[in-house]
């Protein structure tokens, strides 16, 4: 049985979970002038703020344990992503609601790499892979182990 099947020496296996969470967000940077502010961020620059329907790919990487055949506990990365995830940002206004993102201006880039510093230490089986986040179907941001990710 031992990694039968399995290309080489590398038998590392991806296993990904999808979510879904709300959230408002604008784009503003105070050390812009009112006029950079609208060129440089156009329409998301509305102080009130307009919503996505964020989808998040969270990928482990890892050898499956021989006993149980998995890289990791699945009900365990689900619980993780509820709490790190979900409860910080669905249906939360990005701006104001999420201390993670304070300073910082909420886009796809800096949602996702806060999400990475946030699942990162929780991840026990398995090593964090990539974070994958969509802010349209159209569009997405990768957070992968080796980007300097890891603050
Ligand atoms: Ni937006």
């Amino acid at each position: 049985m031992e990694g039968a099947g399995l290309p080489g020496k590398d038998r590392m296996i991806r296993v990904t979970r999808k979510v879904e969470f709300s959230a408002a967000h604008f784009y503003h940077n105070p050390n812009f002038s009112a006029d950079e502010n609208r060129r440089v961020f156009g329409k998301c620059n509305n102080p009130h703020g307009h919503g996505h329907n964020y989808v998040l790919e969270v990928t482990i990487a890892g050898e499956p344990d021989p006993t149980t055949g998995m890289v990791l506990d699945l009900k365990e990365l689900k619980d993780i992503l509820e709490t790190e995830v979900m409860e910080r940002m669905d249906h939360r206004h990005l701006n104001y609601e999420v201390p993670e993102l304070t300073g910082q201006i909420p886009t796809c880039e800096n949602i996702a790499a806060v999400i990475w510093k946030l699942l990162e230490p929780k991840i026990k089986s398995g090593k964090l892979d990539r974070v994958r986040l969509y802010e349209s179907p159209e569009l997405f941001v990768d957070v992968n182990a080796g980007n300097g990710a890891r603050a």
